[in-house]
């Protein structure tokens, strides 16, 4: 059996599920390829018996260019998929939106696994509710994942198909509603303009390479920022000067309020057996977001 993992990951939550996912389908079959969703070569994917693909959580389902990238598929003619994800508080719809897309190109999607991880926004601080995740416990169940998941495409290829099992829609409504509200255009409209401070940058192109749209330009004059945009402000969580702007103080003011919502959400995980606290929620600063802690460590 020929297996194909792709990943998107900008942080490395993801790619390290992605790696122990791998190293189960691996264990199991003594082969799993793995690559990033950026290099996948769609024309090669029916070269494989089963294909997984995995990405963050963004605005509680996945990424606007992964939903871009399965749209893009040729027919899938029934080949077997699965999907995963890492995520903050509130995973909300990915993977029941992930498989639903797939299936409209003609995927079986055959399972799916998620795991809890830290999460890296500017207007967020750095030490927050699910950090430690994913820890050595999450890492082992993605490696069981992959073995299961690798079993359970031999009994299909067999034509035993009792092993698949398809992701339920999240259970909150309200992240269902927030999931649906999250548009490109919505996005637009509610989150912060980005600028480029040209005083301070240092033309290193470190947002240019990281932007998964290739929404930057700095050869253009003025710089093209946001063309397009995906909102996931990795340009501004990682530029070396803090270079790329913007007004965070709405984002930073409503996070106690979104704060309180998570933990609820991940009380309630825990309660289902799904989530381990790792840090102690009231330890968790929000006036005390990514972007201010940046600005210091570079001044000192
Ligand atoms: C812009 C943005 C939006 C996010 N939205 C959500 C979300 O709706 N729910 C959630 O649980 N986590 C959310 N996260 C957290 C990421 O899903 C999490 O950090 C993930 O592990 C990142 O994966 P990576 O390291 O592979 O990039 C968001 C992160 C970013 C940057």
């Amino acid at each position: 059996m020929k297996t194909l993992v792709i990943c998107f990951s900008q942080t490395g939550n993801t790619r390290r599920v992605a790696e122990r996912i791998r190293d189960g389908i691996f264990e199991h079959t003594g082969q799993c390829d793995l690559v990033n969703m950026k290099d996948v070569d769609t024309q090669l994917l029916n070269g494989y018996d089963v294909v997984g693909l995995g990405c963050p959580v963004f605005y509680f389902k996945e990424p606007f260019h992964v939903l871009h990238f399965i749209e893009g598929l040729p027919p899938l003619n029934t080949q077997p998929w699965f999907v995963f994800c890492s995520h903050g508080a509130v995973m909300g719809q990915a993977l029941f939106s992930m498989a639903a897309s797939l299936e409209k190109k003609g995927a079986l999607v055959i399972g799916s696994h998620h795991t809890y991880a830290d999460i890296t926004v500017p207007f967020y601080p750095k030490h927050t509710l699910t950090s430690g995740h994913p820890d050595d416990t999450d890492l082992m169940a993605a490696v069981d994942f992959g073995r299961s998941i690798a079993g359970c495409a031999q009994s299909v290829a067999k034509g035993d198909t009792r092993c698949i099992t398809r992701p339920s829609e999240g259970l909150e409504a309200w992240a269902r509603d927030m999931a649906a509200m999250c548009t490109p255009a919505s996005l637009a409209e509610r989150m912060p303009a980005l600028s480029i401070n040209l005083e301070t940058c240092i033309q290193c192109g470190e947002c240019e390479d990281a932007c998964p749209v290739g929404g930057i330009d700095m050869g253009c004059d003025p710089p093209r920022i946001q063309e397009p945009c995906i909102y996931c402000f990795h340009c501004a969580s990682i530029c070396p000067t803090c270079s790329i702007e913007a007004e965070w103080g709405p984002l930073v003011a409503s996070a106690p309020e979104k704060y309180q919502r998570y933990t609820h959400s991940l009380n309630r995980a825990e309660e289902r057996g799904e989530f381990r606290w790792l840090v102690d929620p009231e330890t968790v600063d929000c006036s005390q977001p990514l972007y201010k802690e940046r600005k210091r460590e570079i001044k000192s």
